[in-house]
């Protein structure tokens, strides 16, 4: 077991990760699209893709799609659905072809126009279109603190530079990125009541992913900031100060209509409300999206809204009646992705990591991919 920022990867979940067939691996490392190290493990010499090399290929790939523009996207026509990666695969969002990239790198025709590289594409994990988001629920326990990590740790292996905020007290997206020592740490509390600059309040958790954590004093913020002149819009002006330095500003909340939630309302570009398909969250449910419309009229301002739900149970009925019922009354605000109830969710929380180091092949690996790249597309 490793920390996430000693985590590397197989070239199979590699190529998983960036929905290629693993046939092609092999000439990505020849034309130093990828770097790849060998490590000992047990007795057997693997060979390995640490985190600042995923994240490197991915950069390359971003900024390629960007410099050419729509000419590289081959899942506007369809072509990077049809990818198929094996028993690892998840869906395929917007694609750019390697021929096209080998060809930009100096590769020569020959093998950019070989077998499958000629019609094959590489998923390029657009820049977030959406940079501030939260995730929401006013209800306990529906799987925010453990799907804000996995977001956060996802969206950071695909090269993007995160910044994780944690506005909850019991610092549960705190210890779940392994910060075990934020009762010595700064917070959120610093800034927004005792004028902290921000930039002192955040720390680096592992490449690319920095975090801002929370401790129990954070519980004691409400009647601080109650106090406050321009409360609301605090932390907004607080996060702008950083916004540049980041692709994604990501936010856990706490399980309460309190002030601090108000203030992520305000500053955020979408909340994420995660439901878990039972029926006391679905129950909860139109009180939050009352809340979500209420900020709204009050600040004047529209939020992009998407429901996740969550800890899905397909053997369940009554699973599968909750989340009928989420997709009839809040169609436009579902989320195609579905998060499954999955025990290697429960035990990537348990070993404070990303669940694609617990097994990168099971359904919560795949969700949380899928999941990430919905919430970064759109
Ligand atoms: N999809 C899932 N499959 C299995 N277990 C899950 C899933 N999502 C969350 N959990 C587990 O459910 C428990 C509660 O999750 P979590 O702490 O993320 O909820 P929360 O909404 O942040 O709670 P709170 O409101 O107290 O902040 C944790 O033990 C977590 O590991
Ligand atoms: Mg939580």
């Amino acid at each position: 077991m490793s920390p996430f920022s000693e985590i590397s990867f197989t070239p199979n979940e590699f190529s998983s990760l960036a929905k290629i067939d693993k046939s092609i691996v092999s000439t990505l490392e020849q034309f130093d699209l990828i770097h790849t190290h060998r490590k000992k493990v047990g007795n057997v010499d693997r060979k390995l893709i640490s985190l600042e090399e995923i994240q490197r290929y991915f950069r390359i790939l971003r900024e390629f799609d960007e410099a050419e523009g729509p000419s590289s996207v081959a899942a506007a026509t369809g072509d990077a659905a049809q990818l198929s990666t094996g028993a690892g695969a998840v869906s395929a969002g917007p694609g750019i072809s390697i021929s096209h990239l080998l060809r930009a790198i100096g590769a020569p025709e020959n093998i950019a126009t070989s077998g499958s590289i000629a019609t094959a594409t590489a998923y390029a994990a657009p820049r977030p279109k959406l940079k501030k988001q939260m995730f929401y629920n006013v209800k306990g326990g529906t799987g925010k603190s453990t799907l804000t990590a996995q977001f956060v740790m996802m969206a950071a292996i695909q090269g993007h530079r995160v910044l994780a905020l944690d506005l909850d007290g019991q610092g549960h997206l705190t210890v779940n990125l392994d910060i075990l020592d934020a009762h010595e740490r700064p917070t959120i509390y610093d800034v927004l009541i005792n004028d902290l600059p921000i930039q002192e309040a955040v720390m680096n958790v592992a490449p690319g992913l920095d975090l801002i954590p929370a401790n129990l004093g954070l519980c004691n913020i409400e009647i601080p900031l109650n106090s406050k002149t321009r409360r609301e819009y605090r932390l907004s002006e607080a996060l702008d100060k950083i916004a540049d330095q980041y692709d994604l500003i990501v936010a856990d909340t706490n399980p309460a209509a309190s002030i601090l939630n108000g203030s992520m309302l305000y500053a955020a570009d979408r909340v994420n409300v995660i439901c878990a398909t039972n029926p006391l969250s679905f129950h909860g449910m139109s009180l939050v999206m009352a809340t979500i419309e209420e900020m709204q009229r009050e600040f004047k301002r529209q939020l992009d809204v998407k429901i996740v739900p969550n800890m899905y149970d397909a053997r369940e009925v009554i699973s599968q009646e909750v989340l009928g019922e989420l997709r009839s009354q809040f169609s436009e605000f579902c989320a195609k992705s579905v998060v499954t109830r999955s025990a290697d969710l429960n035990e990537a929380t348990k070993r404070r990591t990303t669940v694609w180091d617990v097994n990168s092949r099971g359904a919560g690996a795949m969700d949380i991919a899928n999941l990430t790249d919905e919430l970064t597309n759109g």
